[in-house]
């Protein structure tokens, strides 16, 4: 299948922003195994109505295997939340799984609300509704999340489309957009590879924003650009977020990002979640041991 043959717009741009591998088919409970399911063992801990997002007991599985195991966290409306953690620790999982767009073969069981709307178990047609509307996401590879057989601005725009917008609104709602991150007017008659990486890391985040989700998700967003552009691009999440009162999780290994972008933080260590609290607490004062090396290492 070609890229113009790709479906296109039901996801609201987020199924162009995929990782390589992930394919969104809705949330598959882990099936086999105890009759019981993680959900009937531990049942959710008191919610708080004020939350935005509240995961509980989530765990991802491949087989046997827990990736993730038992990770539990909130998020309030308009907060900004980082998770840390190693290589290969759980935060890219944890992210894909919230959006229901785990990798084929995993499966989650646990919780996972978005204004106390429960999403595990959640039909693909529910999920791709919040997907790109309520939810936003950046991946770290904006290449292999734009369709790079269509213009830029006709993207943005389809974010907008899928969600209800009228094209014509769409259309100049795009450029407007598009201006606001800072690309010239001539950004969006360009493809993907027409630009630089740090204008199509603010294409994406373009798309990601471009309904006001309640929560942005950016999954190492700018590890691969470079320093100067690293921090236009996190201005422009920060001001993104400020400007619609989105809350945000952001998976960084960087803990200096942590620091000029997040209040409050996660800390992820072989799937579980080891510390969590204020970024000037956990980074000045970390309590587990795993913390203090990842700080000691980031000096
Ligand atoms: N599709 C998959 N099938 C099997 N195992 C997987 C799959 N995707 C990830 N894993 C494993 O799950 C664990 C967590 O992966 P994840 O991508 O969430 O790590 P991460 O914390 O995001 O790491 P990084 O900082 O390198 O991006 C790793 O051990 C990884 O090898
Ligand atoms: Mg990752």
């Amino acid at each position: 299948m070609t890229e113009r043959d790709r479906p296109q717009g039901h996801l609201g741009g987020v199924d162009r922003a995929l990782p390589r591998g992930a394919r969104p088919s809705g949330w598959r409970r882990e099936t086999g195994g105890s009759p019981e399911s993680s959900l009937d063992q531990a049942p959710p801990p008191d919610r708080h109505h004020d939350d935005l997002l509240a995961v509980d007991g989530l765990r991802i599985a491949h087989g046997d295997v827990a990736l993730v195991d038992d990770v539990s966290f909130r998020i309030a409306p308009g907060e900004r939340v980082g998770l840390i953690g190693a290589s290969g620790s759980g935060k890219s999982l944890t992210a894909s799984a919230i959006m229901g767009l785990l990798p084929d073969g995993l499966s989650a069981a646990g919780s996972v609300t978005l204004r106390g709307r429960e999403l595990v178990g959640a039909s693909e047609r529910e999920l791709s509704r919040l997907r790109g509307k309520d939810l936003g996401m950046v991946f770290q590879e904006p290449m292999t999340a734009l369709n790079p057989a269509m213009r830029v601005g006709r993207q943005v725009a389809e974010a907008l489309t899928v969600h209800g917008t009228a094209r014509r609104r769409a259309t100049a709602r795009a450029r407007e957009l598009l201006d606001r991150v800072g690309l010239p007017e001539r950004t969006a008659r360009a493809y993907p590879h027409e630009l630089s990486g740090g204008q199509r890391q603010r294409v994406l985040l373009t798309i990601a924003l471009a309904n006001d989700p309640a929560l942005l998700i950016c999954d190492e967003p700018t590890t691969a650009l470079d320093v100067t552009v690293q921090a236009q691009v996190l201005d422009l999440v920060a001001e993104g977020v400020r400007d619609r009162g989105s809350a945000l999780l952001f998976i960084t290994h960087d803990l200096a990002v942590i620091a000029s972008v997040c209040e409050r933080v996660l800390v992820c260590r072989d799937g579980r979640i080891v510390e969590e609290g204020p970024v000037e607490t956990v980074l000045s004062a970390p309590e587990h041991d795993y913390t203090r090396r990842l700080v000691e290492a980031a000096l």
